[in-house]
């Protein structure tokens, strides 16, 4: 794993971003994994940057989304459909249906199956983007006894709902499932970045760089086997 300290959160969207576009550079029909939350809405700016100055184009692009809640509106404006689309779809030149998101509308794992017939379809990523949840979550792959290889319906862990409430009205209302990509189509990719910014992220920060085992209850810990990831994180969320 390459750790990139960056100064703030606009210098780790900024670096993190770089890499992304160099890689689309070399290859326009590039594949991507992207997620959702606040951690890559920097990034995704800084991608809508340089499709506008014409840097980039995502033309020839494809990608795959993580995560979904489950029985959410996709124009519900909490849905991760309309996060996607808000933060960066809507913003560059991507083609009609180059674009797919997870979707369950109810508590059941038919819908698990189908979202792993269509991983399998799209192939291996070239570049995956992550967020890292204050428990160590990637995607919603939450700590526990076990961690799903491939796509599941998941329930939601106390920690995750609360920090999930500020994008919500009230607690109540954040969804308690979700459909998420397993740990094994998550390592399909080239390259994995990472991002994490400020205090609330860097005891799960610190154990991923620091610990020396690897342990269910640290889901992010896994990426230490992957050849090829990177993890920028800003000074707060490295230093404490
Ligand atoms: C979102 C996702 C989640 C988030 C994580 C961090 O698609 O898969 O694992 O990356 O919860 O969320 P933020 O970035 O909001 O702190």
């Amino acid at each position: 794993m390459k750790v990139i300290v960056c100064k703030d959160y606009d210098d780790m969207s900024k670096k993190a971003a770089d890499l992304v576009i160099n890689n689309i550079k070399y290859k326009p029909q590039i594949k991507l994994g992207l997620a959702t939350g606040s951690s890559p809405i920097g990034l995704y700016e800084n991608l809508v940057k340089a499709n506008d100055e014409g840097e980039i184009s995502f033309r020839y692009a494809k990608s795959v989304n993580l995560d979904e809640y489950v029985g959410i509106d996709p124009d519900n404006e909490q849905s991760y459909n309309y996060f996607m689309r808000k933060n960066f779809f809507d913003h560059v030149s991507f083609n009609e249906g180059a674009n797919i998101i997870p979707k369950a509308s109810e508590v059941d794992e038919k819908y698990a199956k189908e979202y792993d017939k269509i991983l399998d379809d799209f192939g291996q990523r070239d570049i995956q983007i992550l967020g890292i949840g204050e428990n160590g979550h990637i995607a919603f792959n939450e700590p526990g006894a076990m961690l799903s290889k491939r796509t599941s319906i998941v329930k939601l862990t106390e920690s995750t709902i609360e920090a999930n409430s500020r994008f919500f009205e009230n607690e109540s209302d954040v969804p308690r499932y979700a459909i998420s990509m397993g740990m094994a189509d998550i390592f399909n990719a080239k390259t994995i970045i990472l991002l994490a910014n400020g205090k609330k992220k860097h005891e799960a920060v610190k154990r991923l760089i620091e610990d020396k085992n690897i342990s269910t209850d640290l889901p992010a810990g896994f990426l230490s086997l992957h050849p090829n990831v990177y993890i920028y994180v800003d000074e707060e969320a490295y230093r404490g």
